[in-house]
C-alpha cells in the first residue's frame, strides 16, 4: 500500500497542479470567447432594431420607442437597451435601464478594452452602436448585456474541467499502478531470486537483464561481506596447536612423533663465558618447532653449538623450549671430517645448489658422499634408539637426509615415515647431474609419504624417478611403488604458526616499534624504509635486490635522502668458498651504491650481516614500509609470511619474487622477477607511493591466506595421511591374518 502511495501521490500532485493552473486560463477564455460573441450579437441587434428606431424616433411623447425596447430588453441575455442622442443624451430606454447608468459613463464604459461593470449585484456588459437615419445620425443604441450567465457558464466549464482532469486523472492512476504492479512483482521475485543467489553463482545463469547492475552490486557486497567476516573470525575451521594434538590423540592415538633435521632448533653457545641461547636463522626451524610443542616428541639434530655438549644429558637429551619444556631434542656430534663432507660438501655444495637452479655449480664429491652416507646412518640409528614402539611416525626433514627414510625402513618396517623436502626439486634433466642420483631417489623412496611445497615439485620428482629407476608410478593417486613398498608424493605448502591472538598484542605497538628502529637507524621521521631479512644465502636474490634500489634511486631521484634499504644478513655456511665470495661481492656492492649516492650523506644500504633474534626482527618488520623477498628460486621461503603475521596494522607492502613457492599463495603481493632489475626497481616505486588504503586492501587479504594456511594445517594435512595411511595398512594386516589361519 505504501508502494502505491509512492506512485499515487506524485500523481494527484501533478494533476493538481495541472488543475490549478488549467482552471483560470479556462475562465479567462471563455469569458474572452463569450464577450465577443455578445459585441457581435450586439450589433447584429442594433442593425435590426436601426430601422425600427427611426421609425419610433418622431413620436413625441416616446411610447413607440419604449414599448420597442421593452420588448426587446425581454431577451434573457439583455438587460437594459437605451437610445443616446447625438449630444449624449438619453432619449430613450427601456424600463429596465439601470439608474447607475447613463450615457455619459455607457459611453466611458463602451470605449474601454473591458466594457463590463457590476451593476445591481450582477455583471454586465456595455455596447453603443450608432443608428443612423436618411437625414443623419439619430444617436447611439445603448445595449446593456447580463455576463452572469457567462459566469453560470463558467461554473459549469470549471466543474467539467475538474471533472475531466479527475477522471483523467484516475484512469492514469489505475494504469500506473497496474504497470508498476506487475514490474514490482518481476522486480521483488527477481531480486528474491538474486538474494537467494541464483543468478549471482555463474552456473546458474545469468540475472534478469534490468537486474544485472543489482546482481554485481550484490555480487561485490556479500565477497566484502565473506572478506569481513573471515577478517573478523578468522577461517570457520582455523588450525591450530590444540586441534593438532587432537588430531594426534584421537586419529593417531597419541603415538610417537620423531623429528630429524640437520639444523637443531635451540642452538648453545658459550659468548664471554656465559651459555647463550641462540634461535638459528632456518625456515625449517620456524615452521617444525611449532609442531613439535604441540606434538611433544622427539627431535633428532645435530649438536653445532659450542655448549650443546655442556646442557645434555647423559642420553644426549636436552628438555625444550628452555622456558617451558615440551619436548625432548636428541644431539647427535659430527666431528669437524664429517660435519664438513655431509653437510658443507655434500649437501651444500652438491644437493643446495642442484635443487636451487641459482646458476652456481654443484659439487659432488666420492669423499662428501662417503660421509653424507655415514651420517645419514647414524641419523637413522640414533631413531631407532629414540622409538618406543616399532611403528613411530618419523618426520624426515629436508635434504641433508635424503638416505634417511630407506635406511628407517629397513629397520622399522612398520614405522610411518613422512619426509618432507624444504627445497625445490629440479627437472630431470638437472637433477641427473648427480652421480648417485639413484641412490638418492631410492633412500626418498622409503619414505610414506614424501612431501614438497608445490605440485610442480612434486611432477618434477615423479618425473626424475620415471626417468632414473624402475618403478611403478601412478599418476592419477601420485603414488610410487618401488622395492615392495608404497609411496605417496604430495604438496603441502608450508607456513608459520600464526602469532597468539588476534594480533600478536604482545608485541610493542607499530609506531613504537618503528620510533626505536629509526632512532637506532639515524633516520628521520617520514622516511621511508625498505627491509630484507634473510641467510646470507647467493639463493635470496640479494645482489638483484640492491641493483634493484640502485636502479630506484637513478630512475626516481626525488627518493635520495627520502630512502633507506636494510639488509639483515644472518651468517651461514661461511666455510664455502662460494658463500664467502658471494658475502664479500655483497658487501662491495653495498658500499659502492653508498659511496654513488654518498652526497646525501645517509647511506642508502644498510647491510646487518649479523644474527639478528626473532624480536629485533619483528621489529624491523613492523617498522618497515617494504619487505623484499627477491629469492631466486625458494621452495616456500617464510620470511614473506612473517612480514604479513607481523602487520596487524594491515600496512605495508610485500615485494615478492615469483620464483619462491611464497608466491603462489599470495598473489596480493607485488610480484617481480628479481632477475629483472628493471621490473623490481618498478615494483619498488610503486610500493613506495601505494596509498594506505591500498596496503590495506592486500595486506589483510594476505593475512588472512597466511591465518588460515599456517603451520599448524601444514602439519595437520600430513599426519591426516598418514593417519590414513596406518589405518590401511592395519587392515591389511588384519586381512593378511585371517586368510592365513
Ligand atoms: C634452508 C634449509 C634448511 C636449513 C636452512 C638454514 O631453509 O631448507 O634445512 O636449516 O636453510 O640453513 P643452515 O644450513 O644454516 O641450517
Amino acid at each position: 500500500m505504501r508502494l502505491q502511495l509512492r506512485f499515487l501521490l506524485p500523481l494527484l500532485i501533478v494533476l493538481g497542479v495541472a488543475a490549478w493552473l488549467a482552471v483560470p486560463l479556462m475562465d479567462r477564455l471563455t469569458l474572452r470567447w463569450f464577450a465577443r460573441d455578445l459585441a457581435m450579437r450586439g450589433s447584429l441587434l442594433a442593425t435590426a432594431l436601426a430601422e425600427s428606431v427611426v421609425d419610433a424616433t418622431p413620436d413625441p411623447k416616446g411610447r413607440k420607442l419604449r414599448a420597442l425596447f421593452d420588448r426587446a430588453a425581454q431577451d434573457e441575455r439583455l438587460v437594459a437597451i437605451g437610445l443616446c442622442s447625438v449630444d449624449n443624451h438619453l432619449i430613450n430606454a427601456s424600463q429596465s435601464f439601470p439608474k447607475e447608468l447613463d450615457c455619459e459613463s455607457t459611453k466611458e464604459i463602451a470605449s474601454q478594452p473591458d466594457p463590463t461593470r457590476r451593476v445591481g449585484g450582477g455583471t454586465v456588459q456595455v455596447g453603443r452602436h450608432p443608428v443612423t437615419s436618411e437625414a443623419g445620425p439619430i444617436g447611439d443604441l445603448v445595449l446593456i448585456h447580463d455576463l452572469s450567465f457567462i459566469e453560470r457558464r463558467s461554473q459549469d466549464t470549471r466543474r467539467y474541467l475538474i471533472l475531466l482532469i479527475a477522471g483523467m486523472g484516475g484512469v492514469i492512476a489505475l494504469v500506473t499502478m497496474a504497470v508498476a504492479q506487475l514490474s514490482l512483482r518481476g522486480w521483488v521475485s527477481g531480486t528474491r531470486a538474486l538474494l537467494r543467489g541464483e543468478g549471482l553463482l555463474r552456473p546458474l545463469g545469468p540475472p534478469l537483464p534490468e537486474l544485472a547492475p543489482i546482481a554485481a552490486d550484490l555480487r561485490s557486497r556479500l565477497r566484502d561481506l565473506q572478506d569481513e567476516y573471515r577478517r573478523a573470525h578468522g577461517p570457520e575451521t582455523e588450525w591450530g596447536a590444540e586441534r593438532l594434538q587432537a588430531l594426534l590423540r584421537s586419529q593417531l592415538s597419541g603415538d610417537q612423533v620423531i623429528v630429524v633435521s640437520n639444523r637443531e632448533p635451540y642452538i648453545h653457545q658459550r659468548v664471554d663465558g656465559r651459555i647463550e641461547v641462540q634461535r638459528p636463522a632456518s625456515g625449517l626451524v620456524t615452521a617444525i618447532e611449532p609442531v613439535m610443542r604441540a606434538c611433544s616428541g622427539t627431535w633428532v639434530a645435530h649438536g653445532s653449538g659450542s655448549a650443546d655438549r655442556e646442557t645434555v644429558d647423559r642420553d644426549d637429551h636436552v628438555r625444550l623450549p628452555p622456558d617451558d619444556p615440551a619436548y625432548h631434542l636428541r644431539r647427535i656430534w659430527l666431528n669437524p671430517a664429517e660435519e664438513q663432507g655431509y653437510y658443507y660438501g655434500f649437501a651444500n655444495e652438491g644437493l643446495w645448489p642442484l635443487c636451487h637452479v641459482a646458476h652456481v655449480r654443484p659439487v659432488f664429491r666420492e669423499a662428501d658422499w662417503q660421509h653424507y652416507r655415514e651420517v645419514n646412518r647414524r641419523f637413522a640409528d640414533a631413531v631407532v634408539q629414540e622409538a618406543r614402539s616399532d611403528d613411530p611416525i618419523v618426520l624426515v626433514q629436508d635434504y641433508h637426509f635424503a638416505l634417511v627414510p630407506a635406511m628407517l625402513r629397513e629397520r622399522l618396517p612398520r614405522a610411518t615415515i613422512l619426509t618432507f623436502w624444504h627445497i625445490p626439486w629440479p627437472n630431470p634433466e638437472s637433477f641427473g647431474i648427480c652421480p648417485w642420483r639413484r641412490e638418492i631417489l631410492q633412500g626418498m623412496l622409503g619414505s610414506t609419504i614424501l612431501g614438497f611445497h608445490t605440485r610442480f615439485h612434486c611432477k618434477n620428482f615423479i618425473e626424475t624417478v620415471d626417468r632414473y629407476l624402475e618403478a611403478r608410478i601412478e599418476h592419477e593417486h601420485s603414488t610410487i611403488a618401488y622395492g615392495g613398498a608404497e609411496t605417496l608424493i604430495e604438496s603441502y605448502p608450508i607456513s608459520i604458526a600464526w602469532p597468539e591472538g588476534e594480533s600478536g598484542s604482545h608485541w610493542p605497538p607499530v609506531d613504537e616499534c618503528r620510533r626505536r628502529v629509526f632512532q637506532h637507524l639515524g633516520l628521520p621521521e617520514g622516511h621511508k624504509l625498505a627491509v630484507g631479512v634473510d641467510r646470507f644465502d647467493y639463493t635470496k636474490g640479494i645482489l638483484e635486490r640492491m641493483h634493484a634500489v640502485e636502479r630506484l634511486l637513478e630512475k626516481h631521484p626525488q627518493w635520495l635522502g627520502r630512502f633507506t634499504f636494510v639488509q639483515v644478513a644472518a651468517p651461514t655456511r661461511g666455510q664455502l668458498d662460494e658463500y664467502r665470495e658471494f658475502q664479500e661481492r655483497i658487501h662491495r656492492v653495498a658500499q659502492r651504491i653508498n659511496e654513488r649516492f654518498g652526497a646525501t650523506g645517509r647511506p642508502v644500504v644498510r647491510l646487518l650481516a649479523s644474527h639478528h633474534g626473532p624480536e629485533q626482527v619483528n621489529e624491523l618488520y613492523r617498522a618497515a614500509n617494504i619487505c623484499m623477498v627477491t629469492s631466486l628460486h625458494d621452495g616456500m621461503n617464510l620470511v614473506c609470511k612473517e612480514f604479513v603475521a607481523a602487520r596487524d596494522d594491515e600496512q605495508g607492502v610485500l615485494v615478492l619474487s615469483r620464483f619462491a613457492g611464497a608466491a603462489r599463495e599470495m598473489p596480493e603481493a607485488l610480484i617481480v622477477n628479481p632477475y629483472h632489475v628493471e621490473e623490481t626497481a618498478d615494483a619498488l616505486q610503486r610500493a613506495l607511493e601505494m596509498p594506505a588504503a591500498e596496503q590495506r586492501e592486500r595486506m589483510a587479504s594476505l593475512r588472512t591466506t597466511v591465518r588460515e594456511f599456517n603451520v599448524y594445517r601444514w602439519a595437520g594435512r600430513m599426519l591426516t595421511d598418514a593417519a590414513r595411511w596406518r589405518l590401511r595398512r592395519r587392515i591389511e594386516e588384519r586381512v593378511e591374518r585371517h586368510s592365513a589361519l
